[in-house]
């Protein structure tokens, strides 16, 4: 199987390079050679390439900067989205394009099902959404994963921010009252692969580590994770307190509860979801980390 990847410098693209399932054959994009945004260009590598799966691991990821670069995050997310699709269905490619928990509001006290009424709160959640309804429209067949929180050990991140941020001081007040799930980005690549590898799956799919945490239970998790990888100084005391999302306020809104249902994924694709926390644990603890 020939699979072409977009985004392939982002945290998602890194580990869709690392875990090549056998069998794949794996053509990788940055936005210098392949910029969604750029219709030709897009029918031109994609119609050379050939590939049987294109993944768009591509996207204005800016939440905040979105809301006042509105043209930029539409142009990426919503007519990138577009441009992929209408090459993949004249190349009679499948498309696995990903996608967010941003796309829902945060009032259900339930997790998010996939069929559930995306309700975006912002900019950067409408541009997603705005996507995953041209994809819908022009090639139904295609698959749409949404996800949240994804982290990695490297890149710019919630997990690499805490750590720099623990390492600099000794208190720290973060996020208490929005829910969601912490996602390594390994987590999500491995199950698209496995969707890729499934020739029933189309639609959307709901795609986290298990489980529900606070952004502050996350910070005190990668505190003492942290310590335990040897990431922080087995002496640093750092004070972790909850505070309110009104305390902390940002350019874009974000939905004060997004657990989404994975259970779809589970049953098609036949993977296995870990418990974020033990999932954090792994990703810490790899000796590249510790380098
Ligand atoms: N990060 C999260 O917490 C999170 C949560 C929910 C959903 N998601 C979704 O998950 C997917 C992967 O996210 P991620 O965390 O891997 O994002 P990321 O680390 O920000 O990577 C996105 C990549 O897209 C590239 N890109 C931006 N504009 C492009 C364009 N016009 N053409 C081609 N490439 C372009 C970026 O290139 P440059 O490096 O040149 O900017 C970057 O390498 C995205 O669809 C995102 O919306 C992410």
């Amino acid at each position: 199987m020939k699979i072409l990847i977009t985004g392939k410098n982002g945290q998602l693209g890194k580990q869709l390079q690392k875990q090549v399932p056998a069998g794949v054959t794996l053509v990788a994009h940055g936005r210098d050679t392949v910029d969604v945004a750029n219709k030709e260009q897009v029918f031109s590598v994609l119609g050379g390439a050939k590939p049987d799966v294109v993944i768009n691991a591509a996207a204005y990821t800016a939440v905040d900067k979105a809301e006042s670069d509105i043209e930029q995050a539409h142009a990426i997310n919503a007519r990138g989205s577009e441009n992929l699709a209408l090459a993949c269905r004249e190349l009679g490619a499948r498309l696995i394009h990903v996608s967010t928990d941003f796309v829902f509001d945060g009032q259900q006290s339930h997790p998010y099902k996939p069929e559930d009424y995306r309700k975006p709160l912002g900019v950067y959640g409408e541009s997603k959404a705005r996507g995953e309804e041209a994809i819908e429209a022009i090639l139904p067949e295609a698959i749409i994963v949404r996800t949240a929180w994804v982290y990695d050990r490297e890149g710019g991140n919630f997990v690499t921010t805490m750590l720099r941020l623990m390492n600099e001081r000794d208190q720290l007040g973060v996020v208490a009252d929005q829910i969601g799930t912490p996602t390594w980005a390994g987590t999500l690549a491995q199950s698209i692969y496995a969707l890729a590898e499934n020739s029933e799956a189309k639609g959307i799919y709901h795609c986290t580590d298990a489980g529900a945490a606070s952004w502050y239970d996350f910070a005190v998790a990668i505190f003492e994770e942290g310590k335990s990888a040897g990431l922080l100084p087995q002496d640093k005391q750092v004070k972790v307190g909850p505070i309110a999302t009104a305390d902390y306020p940002t350019p874009a809104a974000r939905p004060a509860y997004s657990v989404l249902d994975k259970s779809r994924l589970v049953k098609e694709a036949g993977v296995e979801l870990k418990h974020w926390r033990q999932v954090l644990r792994a990703a810490l603890n790899t000796t590249e980390l510790q380098k």
